[in-house]
């Protein structure tokens, strides 16, 4: 069985795509997430949660040196899955569309945010709960051509964040405010929360498809650390012994 090995400083991004047929690696689910996966109505979220979860056990399970289906997930108040038993590395993962991204580190906790651009309407750009007041200000300001992308920038810096805190809907989307400019380095401006504190955390843009943003954060104020991303076919299929 191939490993991968991560520094204690490294993050690893895998973009993994879920348009394909990922059927024989369900048997490496478990019993709660067969149960999981058989009460979505439709089949497009089923697939697409199967599918995450089977490259998911894959990815952790070449981390850990274990097969897929030894790879054992506990789960925090909030929903957020971690590993049963180890406390030392640390995953978060975001599907939209036919993507999924999935974030491994040691630093410290993480958090991972793709979404998939679509059209908004004007009252969705400036009426929602994403964002503070502040933050649709800056929306406002920048040049309408830009606006879009600010706001899917914005609100997956935002996700990612609060993926990466880990506290769920506890933490509302509007008690932090980032910098929304899609041209800019994503920066926490500012944070209600007792609990996130801007310096302690650092926020990437990460290299998404065409018609996709994507955001990872991490909670280190290290700059040091050293994101991969892992985007190529080749390489993430080396990860599967059956060389799916
Ligand atoms: C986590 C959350 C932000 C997901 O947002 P999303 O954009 O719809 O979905 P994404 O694809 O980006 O992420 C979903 C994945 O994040 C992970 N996740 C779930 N809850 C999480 C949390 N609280 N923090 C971090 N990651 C979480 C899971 O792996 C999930 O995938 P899965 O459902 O296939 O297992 C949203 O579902 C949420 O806030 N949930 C919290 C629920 C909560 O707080 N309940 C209150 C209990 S007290």
């Amino acid at each position: 069985m191939t490993s991968f090995s991560l520094g204690c400083r490294a993050i690893h991004v895998w973009l993994v795509a879920l348009d394909q047929s990922w059927d024989r690696g369900i048997a490496a689910l478990s019993a709660d997430e067969a149960v999981r996966a058989e009460k979505y109505r439709f089949d497009a979220p089923r697939e697409s949660f199967t599918r995450c979860r089977v490259a998911l056990r894959h990815l952790l399970g070449q981390y850990l040196s274990v097969s897929p289906s030894d790879v054992r997930f506990e789960y925090a108040v909030s929903r957020k899955p971690g590993l049963t038993g180890n406390s030392s590395l640390h995953f978060n993962l975001s599907h939209s569309g036919d993507f999924a991204l999935i974030a491994v580190a040691r630093v410290a906790p993480v958090g991972v945010d793709i979404e998939r651009v679509r059209a908004l309407t004007a009252q969705e750009m400036l009426e929602n709960r994403i964002f503070s007041a502040a933050e649709l200000d800056q929306l406002r300001r920048l040049p309408e051509t830009q606006r879009r992308d600010g706001f899917f920038a914005g609100w997956t810096r935002k996700e990612a964040l609060l993926k990466a805190h880990g506290d769920g809907l506890r933490t509302p989307l509007t008690s932090v405010e980032v910098c929304l400019d899609p041209r800019r380095d994503p920066k926490i401006l500012r944070s209600k929360s007792a609990s996130i504190h801007p310096r302690e955390w650092t926020l990437w843009t990460l290299a998404a498809p065409a018609g996709y943003h994507a955001s990872l954060a991490v909670r280190s104020s290290e700059p040091q650390v050293d994101v991969t991303q892992v985007g190529d076919d080749s390489t993430y299929r080396h990860c599967f012994p059956d060389g799916r």
